[in-house]
């Protein structure tokens, strides 16, 4: 039985591509639906174009769950990867899959997590802070931001020159390369 992998996207849903790139040659793992809390992320622009059906529920819906957790047990989903997604999971979600929801974090947790840290507000203060160093952690998601059990870390520099424009570069190069590697090495 292929393993059936719900991804979840906010924004640009580039590591839910490469993802899916990723396992495409792969039977065992299976993504039937990408889930959005934005009606126009770009990340349902990439779905339609790699035929994967792409849902958006509200801001009220994600703090309630029970919608969401009825789609994916309709769809008989297994697991659940937040791939850029920048909402907390409701405890419904988090209930209904306990330890079978990972997600991506870019930074080195538990530096620069917690409320209001993704995406470029996460390297912007890693530049700020005059880091030496910064990555990727993957790790399971709990009812606290962040705070999950950490499953892998990479690492990149950062230079004192680099802007944080420059360090998110980094830090994709290593979402890129890791993320579907440990999706693999986890439930393969
Ligand atoms: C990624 O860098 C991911 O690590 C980050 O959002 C970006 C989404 O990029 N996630 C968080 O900040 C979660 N706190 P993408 O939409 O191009 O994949």
């Amino acid at each position: 039985m292929p393993l059936k992998i719900a991804l979840f996207a906010s924004g640009s849903g580039s590591n839910a591509e490469n993802i899916l790139q990723y396992f495409s040659q792969n039977d065992k793992f299976i993504f039937p639906l990408i889930i959005s809390n934005k009606a126009n992320a770009f990340v349902h622009e990439r779905a339609r174009k790699l035929n994967v059906p792409s849902y958006t529920f509200s801001r009220e819906d994600f703090s309630d769950g029970e919608a969401i957790v009825r789609l994916l047990k309709q769809q008989q989903i297994d697991c659940i990867v937040l791939a850029g997604f920048l909402l907390k999971v409701p405890l419904a979600l988090i209930n209904a899959y306990p330890n079978k929801i990972i997600n991506i974090h870019p930074a080195l947790l538990p530096k620069f997590g917690g409320k209001g840290m993704y995406g470029h507000h996460v390297h912007d203060a890693v530049a700020a802070a005059g880091e030496t160093e910064s990555g990727i952690t993957i790790h399971y998601v709990n009812s606290n931001y962040d705070e999950g059990s950490i499953i892998f870390q990479a690492k990149c520099p950062v230079l004192p020159t680099d802007t944080p424009d420059m360090i998110a570069e980094k830090v994709h190069a290593l979402e890129y390369e890791y993320f579907p590697k440990v999706i693999e090495d986890l439930w393969g």
